[in-house]
């Protein structure tokens, strides 16, 4: 595995709208294949996400979203193809290198530990060395129902304020890049649109965001380039006005949400 010099952590809390890499993507991918065992399931990616853009993943059910996820926070190592992150060649950088350089997800599954209360859970952020006074500041002052559950065990949260807690962990180290894992799953339309809001606002803020969604329709709300992936190929991708037929044949006939 590659290790990176600490000059690197330099990135870290650096606002992505300070300029210095306006025109260089924060996450780049080039030509990325990747595989599980013998089986490719990246046939050749590329995508970019630019400073203070949010991109929207798309595609049906093992389409291959989560495995870019993967490639993109070093869990995945490819194959072959370029992993750039804020124009540095990253490819076999370990994961909690990458996470110091700014990446940082919420997984498929919000990824909380059920067991320990919410403080617990936003504790995990401390690792970044902010405190966890300050991550919990930010983590209630963004979402005000966390707070009267500060000592509520994150598992017996509704759906929507485990995913709030998710968010709010991953927020913690004021990231550059987040990486959303469907943020939607499971949940009623009305906490995924409060939900998709509070994305609008990180993405204000100055952290780019990946959304990786199965609902296309409603991460084309938020996004403002879309990607669509099918079987491990990107089939299209562009403006979300420009998206629709491509749409309609990844999800093979299926009615797009
Ligand atoms: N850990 C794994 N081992 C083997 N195959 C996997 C693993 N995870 C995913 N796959 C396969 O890789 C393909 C892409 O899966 P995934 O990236 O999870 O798609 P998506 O997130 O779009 O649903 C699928 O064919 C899936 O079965
Ligand atoms: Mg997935």
């Amino acid at each position: 595995m590659t290790s990176l010099t600490t000059t690197n952590t330099a990135l870290v809390g650096q606002p992505a709208a300070q300029g210095w890499y306006t025109n260089t993507p924060i996450l780049e991918l080039k030509e990325i294949r990747a595989s599980y065992g013998p089986i490719e399931v990246l046939h050749g990616v590329s995508l970019n996400v630019y400073a203070n853009q949010a991109v929207a993943l798309l595609g049906a059910n093992g389409a291959g979203k989560t495995s870019v996820l993967k490639v993109a926070t070093g869990l995945l190592a490819p194959d072959s193809g370029c992993l750039h992150i804020a124009g540095r060649h990253v490819n076999g950088v370990v994961t909690d290198e990458l996470a110091r350089l700014g990446i940082c997800t919420v997984p498929e599954g919000r990824g909380i530990f059920p067991n320990l209360s919410v403080a617990d859970n936003l504790k995990m952020g401390t690792y970044s060395g902010v405190s966890l006074e300050a991550i919990e500041q930010s983590a209630y002052e963004r979402f005000p129902k966390l707070a009267a559950r500060r000592n509520q065990l994150a598992g017996t949260m509704s759906g929507g304020e485990q995913q709030m807690l998710s968010l709010a962990r991953a927020l913690a180290t004021r990231p550059v890049l987040l990486l959303i894992d469907e943020l939607s799953m499971g949940l009623a339309p009305i906490i995924v649109d409060q939900l998709f809001e509070e994305v609008t606002r990180i993405v204000n803020e100055g952290t780019s965001v990946l959304i990786i969604e199965q609902f296309a329709r409603k991460a084309l709300q938020v996004a403002t380039w879309g990607v669509v992936l099918n079987n491990g190929v990107v089939e299209a991708q562009g403006s979300p006005d420009e998206l629709g037929d491509a749409l309609d044949s990844a999800y093979l006939g299926k009615k797009v949400q």
